[in-house]
């Protein structure tokens, strides 16, 4: 088994932003603290090491702000660690949180371009795949819209279907599904498991555990900003599932 992703002691922190976002009053009258806090740095990931296999299909869980979407950025390499070290062996197809690489002024189909771009294909590429990426994406007439006017659904049938239609070497999926209709979501399921088929290593990270549970090979799950549990899919949806109802 060949890692594709491996994870050393990594350490991700973030500045704390509550004295600055509060306004520029609330910053001053509290100067000291606030400047306090300004150098201090919130945790969001602790000590994570782990490697993902070629081929596999590999979930992470865990609650709101337990890291996830941090641990994806840093596999894509939009985040820096600020301690540990980061392997990855492959050429990587984010599908991050929803926009992201998205134009708001621009349509649908400008978009598609931009964010086909963004993914490493050429222009020429893109071109080429623009009518099977729009119709599967089923989005109609509005492709033409510009994507302010798009529900976060649709932004989320536009960014999938960009991605459907690269050849990824790793697939990183960050809870794109969730606002989907279920038709659609049924529809990138199928799309996910034939990428899996073909060899692509998957990372997949869902609140929606039984579809982990039916995708994945194996689960992380982070808790508390650090790795609570790593096995086969089954043993730790089963583990999480008890721990979140008792
Ligand atoms: N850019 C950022 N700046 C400051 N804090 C952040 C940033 N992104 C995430 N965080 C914080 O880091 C923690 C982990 O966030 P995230 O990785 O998005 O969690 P998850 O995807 O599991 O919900 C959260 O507490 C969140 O508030
Ligand atoms: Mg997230």
């Amino acid at each position: 088994m060949e890692p594709v992703i491996v994870f050393k002691n990594v350490t991700k922190t973030y500045p704390y932003y509550g004295y600055i976002t509060a306004g520029f009053k609330t910053f001053l009258f509290n100067l000291p603290k606030a400047l306090k806090y300004t150098r201090k740095r919130f945790t969001a990931l602790e000590d994570i090491s782990f490697e993902v296999y070629k081929g596999e299909c590999f979930g992470v869980i865990g609650r709101n702000g337990a890291g996830k979407s941090t641990l994806l950025g840093l596999i894509a390499g939009v985040l820096k660690p600020d301690r540990g070290k980061i392997e990855v062996k492959g050429r990587v197809s984010p599908l991050l949180e929803l926009g992201a690489g998205f134009h708001p002024d621009l349509t649908g189909r400008e978009n598609i371009i931009l964010n086909g771009i963004l993914l490493g294909m050429t222009k020429k590429e893109v071109l080429n795949k623009m009518e099977e990426i729009i119709e599967f994406s089923e989005l109609g007439e509005f492709i033409d819209q510009p994507l302010r006017t798009y529900s976060s659904g649709m932004m989320a049938r536009l960014g999938f279907s960009v991605v459907a239609h690269l050849e990824p070497e790793i697939l990183l999926v960050d809870e794109v599904l969730a606002v989907g209709d279920i038709n659609f979501q049924n529809k990138c399921i199928k799309k996910i498991e034939s990428f899996r088929e073909k060899g692509v290593t998957i990372v997949f990270v869902s609140h929606a555990i039984e579809q982990v549970e039916k995708m994945c090979d194996r689960v992380l799950w982070t808790d508390q900003h650090r790795i609570k549990a790593i096995g086969k899919a089954k043993e730790i949806c089963k583990f999480y599932k008890e721990f979140m109802n008792g």
